[in-house]
């Protein structure tokens, strides 16, 4: 009793243990020391609770201090003042996963969020709400920001989650990106940022509030920047350290003087990327998959249009070697974080765009070796000693004298994914599929929805974005007389439907789509009317809503004409333009307002004649569990655009996988038409390891959790190619490497080889450095 007491008191005593978070012009400070923090930026929603701790963890493996996420307001408010923070929109659940990992949290909740994420974050009853301006001194707009920011804000402190509160969160963002847009704002766009800054400061987080790409951001707002070139990037306030946002290989680049190529490039602001759920993908036209070819991937890159749902325990796969590389990089920065943040900064320009940048405090002194140049490798003179820089590359030394890492040197392996059908004997190579057609009846041949207007409306604005989908339809009567009936006449629709389908009298006569980052085209078919009634359907369908630029939210999307019918009558240019016609609007398919992919749903399917090639189609199969522990994917092969749920009866990787057999359904909605019987499902896992490093080297491979298998290649010399192409060069040792890592290295899950002269030998390759070039296969 006595010492559950004295626990509990503890606990409350260290939970309430505040940090105190500030900042001068060299760096951000944590209980008054100034710290060098690499964040990694992990969206909670592109990922599943049971995934949060597994990615967390591997971030913080990979040397970040911090996790940083945008908060996605049309999720977490669909409707107005109607909120959803379950599942994957528990952001206080993601956020206490942070603090449990010892990692610091950066809340960014704009709420405007630049990630290529629907709509921008907004919602679209935002939109429709009467007078409404996004992103300006609009009173409508402000007064809801506030009402959403406030909302967040309330939430995180009642969870005491703000590190003044003893929680993860050292900075907090208002806005995003502005900066990149505001030209066309004006000086409303300017008063907006001051409301911004106010608005959030009255907030009273006890932590700094940053704004990216805000030049001219006000104080004590921190501005920090967004983008690959943040050296020219000066923060407008002395008191305000360099902070990159995204794309913090700016911090590197500031301290190395010279751009890191590739390594660097490659780092996008995602740490990891993951999938668009549901609806979510900005648009239009953005896949669902978010991989962003970050760190952590998604699993594997899907390029095509599809719709996709990850199994929950998932995990996310090292994307070697950008996650081995970045690692050592953050970790020779930790070990430099003092000399970095209080040491007198020098540099010296060599010339031809090499440089040193030396920071100097009494215990010693940290450099960077930059070379600028693209084409050459420049040899540096520093102290008595000779470095060679490679071309477009920084040298790192801790100690201005032992080289810990040159931004061109990987040494970490590459790792290939395969993906393997068939791997567990329970997956079947083809599925069995049963069909039935969306009943669109009322609508083809009847024309009828749930409202009338003699006007068309941006799709927007009918749906609130609570479906993809919206019909328009019209009627067009023609007599007897017309001599044009039985010719064909032209049907003209100018349309912003990011998918138009367009039936006339119940027949599907064509679909279109917008080329090329355009908005606008038109659709123009020759159609034979009959006398009497006519019905035009026009299926509009959204492919995530426009997420960037000034007034984004306006840009259009659905059917908003003109439409012409056009024929010759005789002598006579008959025109009708149905743009002012009566149009009747329906919201959403029948097959999913009824759900009828619901197992227990009581609409029949057949199983017989499977039709290929058929638009507005569903299929089902059934499918049992995949064993083993290796992330599965769904392969899409043979469809066109579709919408796939996925219904689990079970968890799909079983301990025992004789103990829960019962299937899984897998339900299709194919709307261009395709074949589906060329879907499989596929295990991806790590298919062969590579490496290709300088001598003075350890390298270590590794096939994540399978072993070593074979040594495919292995070369000590000049070896050329890539990984799964490499080939001998002109100078190459006579020790035998094959033999030399086959020893070491096969039957194991992982081995670590020194890239030494007494171990591979010295072969004479010109005065050129050597390295070791290795293929495994898992
Ligand atoms: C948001 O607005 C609603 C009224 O629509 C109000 O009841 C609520 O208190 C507001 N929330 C905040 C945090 O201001
Ligand atoms: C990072 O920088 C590179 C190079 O300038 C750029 O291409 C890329 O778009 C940047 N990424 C982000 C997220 O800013
Ligand atoms: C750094 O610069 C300051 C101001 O010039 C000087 O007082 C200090 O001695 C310098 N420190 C080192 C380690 O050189
Ligand atoms: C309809 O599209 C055509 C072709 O792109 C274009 O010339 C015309 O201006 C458009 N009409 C309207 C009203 O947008
Ligand atoms: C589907 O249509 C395409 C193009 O019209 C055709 O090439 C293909 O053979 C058809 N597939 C099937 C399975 O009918």
């Amino acid at each position: 009793m006595v010492s559950l007491r004295f626990l509990l008191f503890f606990l409350f005593v260290s939970s309430v243990y505040a940090t105190i978070v500030s900042h001068d012009g060299r760096a951000i400070t944590i209980d008054g020391h100034r710290r060098v923090l690499l964040s990694g930026s992990i969206h909670y929603p592109r990922s599943t609770p049971e995934m949060w701790p597994n990615l967390i963890k591997k971030g913080k493996e990979g040397g970040l201090d911090a996790i940083e996420t945008y908060v996605f307001w049309n999720a977490h408010e669909p409707t107005r003042r109607q909120y959803d923070f379950s599942g994957k929109l528990d952001l206080i659940r993601f956020l206490k996963t942070i603090q449990d990992e010892g990692l610091y949290g950066v809340l960014r909740i704009g709420p405007y969020a630049c990630a290529e994420w629907n709509y921008g974050g907004f919602p679209v009853w935002l939109h429709n709400m009467p007078g409404m301006v996004f992103r300006t001194t609009n009173k409508a707009f402000m007064d809801e920001m506030q009402n959403f920011t406030t909302m967040i804000v309330d939430m995180v402190k009642k969870e005491n989650l703000f590190a003044s509160q003893g929680g993860p969160i050292i900075l907090a963002q208002i806005e995003n990106e502005y900066g990149n847009v505001m030209g066309p704002y004006g000086e409303s766009g300017k008063e907006y940022i001051k409301w911004c800054a106010n608005m959030a400061q009255s907030l009273d987080v006890g932590v700094p509030w940053i704004m990216c790409q805000r030049n001219d951001a006000p104080r004590p707002m921190l501005n920090t920047c967004n983008g690959f070139y943040c050296d020219n990037f000066v923060p407008n306030n002395p008191n305000t350290p360099k902070i990159w946002t995204e794309n913090w290989t700016g911090w590197f680049k500031q301290w190395g003087g010279k751009n890191p190529h590739r390594t660097t490039e490659d780092v996008a602001f995602s740490y990891h990327g993951g999938t668009n759920f549901d609806r979510t993908a900005g648009g239009p036209y953005i896949t669902t998959s978010y991989d962003y070819d970050a760190p952590l991937d998604e699993y594997d890159k899907f390029k095509k249009f599809l719709f996709l749902l990850t199994w929950e325990n998932l995990l996310g796969n090292l994307n070697q070697p950008k996650y081995g590389h970045l690692k050592q990089l953050h970790d020779v920065l930790h070990s430099m974080e003092r000399a970095l943040t209080y040491g007198n900064i020098s540099t010296i320009d060599f010339g031809n765009y090499a440089s040193a940048t030396i920071y100097k405090t009494e215990k010693g002194s940290s450099c960077f070796f930059g070379n600028g140049n693209e084409n050459s490798d420049a040899t540096i003179s520093f102290q008595g000693e000779s470095y060679v820089v490679p071309a477009w590359s920084v040298t790192i030394l801790p100690d201005c004298k032992n080289e810990a890492y040159n931004t061109a040197k990987i040494t970490t392996q590459t790792s290939m994914m395969v993906k393997k059908s068939n791997e567990a004997e329970n997956i079947p190579s083809t599925l069995k599929w049963s069909w039935r057609l969306e009943n669109m009846d009322n609508f083809l041949l009847k024309g009828k929805g749930e409202s009338t207007q003699t006007q068309l409306f941006d799709q927007k604005v009918v749906t609130n974005d609570q479906s993809d989908y919206l019909w328009y339809m019209t009627t067009v009567k023609f007599k007897k007389r017309d001599l044009f009936l039985g010719k064909s006449m032209s049907l003209r629709i100018n349309s912003t439907a990011h998918v138009l389908h367009v039936f006339v009298n119940g027949k599907h006569i064509g679909n279109q789509h917008a080329e090329n980052g355009k908005f606008n085209y038109v659709f123009e078919k020759d159609v034979k009317f009959k006398s009497g009634r006519n019905v035009i359907a026009l299926l509009s369908i959204t492919v995530g809503l426009a997420n960037y630029g000034a007034f984004f939210e306006n840009k259009p999307a659905g059917i908003t004409g003109p439409i012409f019918i056009t024929g010759i009558n005789g002598d006579e240019t008959i025109v009708k333009d149905l743009s002012a016609h009566k149009w009747s609007y329906k919201t959403g398919l029948n097959g999913f307002e009824n759900q009828l992919f619901r197992t227990e749903s009581m609409f029949k399917w057949s199983v017989e004649s499977v039709p290929f090639n058929r638009t507005m189609t569903w299929y089902k199969a059934t499918f049992k569990s995949p064993f083993g522990n290796d992330p599965v994917v769904v392969d899409l092969m043979g469809l066109g655009k579709e919408v796939l749920i996925m219904l689990k009866n079970v968890s799909p990787i079983v301990e025992n996988p004789h103990k829960d057999e019962r299937d899984n359904t897998l339900v299709l909605f194919e709307e261009m038409g395709g074949n589906p019987s060329l879907v499989n499902f596929q295990t991806t896992r790590v298919g062969s390891v590579c490496a290709n490093v300088y001598e003075k080297t350890i390298i270590e491979l590794s096939c994540d959790r399978k072993s070593i298998f074979v040594i495919k290649f292995a070369s000590f010399g000049n070896p050329y190619g890539n990984c799964g192409s490499f080939e001998k060069g002109s100078c190459e040792s006579s020790n035998n490497a094959v033999d030399i890592l086959t020893q070491k290295c096969i039957g194991k899950e992982k081995c670590s080889i020194e890239i030494s002269k007494e171990k591979f030998g010295a072969p004479d390759c010109g005065g050129a450095p050597r390295r070791l070039a290795v293929e495994a296969i898992c």
